[in-house]
């Protein structure tokens, strides 16, 4: 059975291979190759070491992992980054890797985001999305989320939509 659960120091390194793998498995085609090439998974380790251990205020991870208990997926939740998604809690990123996608593991982790958000607090809840990534956005109008708003958003040299689902 995979689990969920918050994310602790030592899950930093698989965390940061998620980001980078998941990264480079959606956004191919969408980003600039040079631009996903260039992701480092050595630098994300250590944003996420540094995040985990001196978490936030008001701010969650939670790491899922496989049956055979290697991180597989994250969520980063908190306060909204800024007013124009009209909430006040924000997911920042789901991540799941290709090999473990469409197992319930992203409503898993989303129902682990929406109760610490609402331990937190918070009343609502947006996130940004790429309106090129077409399975997220199924995933999310899945739940209930909604299109509110939309902004440009540079990945390297091209610019691309992100929409505010809320
Ligand atoms: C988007 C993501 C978080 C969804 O998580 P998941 O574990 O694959 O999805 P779940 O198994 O929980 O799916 C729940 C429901 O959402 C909908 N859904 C999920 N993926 C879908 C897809 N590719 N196409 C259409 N609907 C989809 C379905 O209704 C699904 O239920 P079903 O499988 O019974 O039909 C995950 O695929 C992912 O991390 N993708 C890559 C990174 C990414 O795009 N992150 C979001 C950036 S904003």
């Amino acid at each position: 059975m995979s689990t969920i659960r918050p994310a602790i120091v030592e899950d930093a390194q698989g965390i940061g291979w998620v980001s980078v793998t998941a990264w480079r498995e959606t956004y191919a085609g969408i980003m600039p190759a040079d631009y996903l090439a260039a992701l480092s998974i050595e630098q994300r380790v250590a944003v996420f070491r540094d995040r985990i251990a001196n978490l936030p205020d008001r701010q969650a991870i939670f790491v899922a992992y496989s049956q055979d208990e290697r991180v597989v997926g994250f969520g980063v939740s908190g306060p909204a980054r800024e007013t124009e998604l009209g909430t006040d809690g924000e997911i920042f990123a789901i991540n799941i890797v290709e090999a473990e996608k469409r197992r319930g593991l992203g409503i898993r982790l989303m129902a682990a985001m929406a109760n610490a958000l609402s331990q937190h607090g918070f009343a609502r809840v947006g996130l940004w999305v790429i309106d090129e990534n077409a399975p997220a956005r199924r995933f999310y109008e899945r739940l209930g989320g909604r299109e509110a708003t939309r902004k440009d958003q540079a990945f390297g040299i091209k610019n691309l939509v992100e929409l505010g689902y809320v």
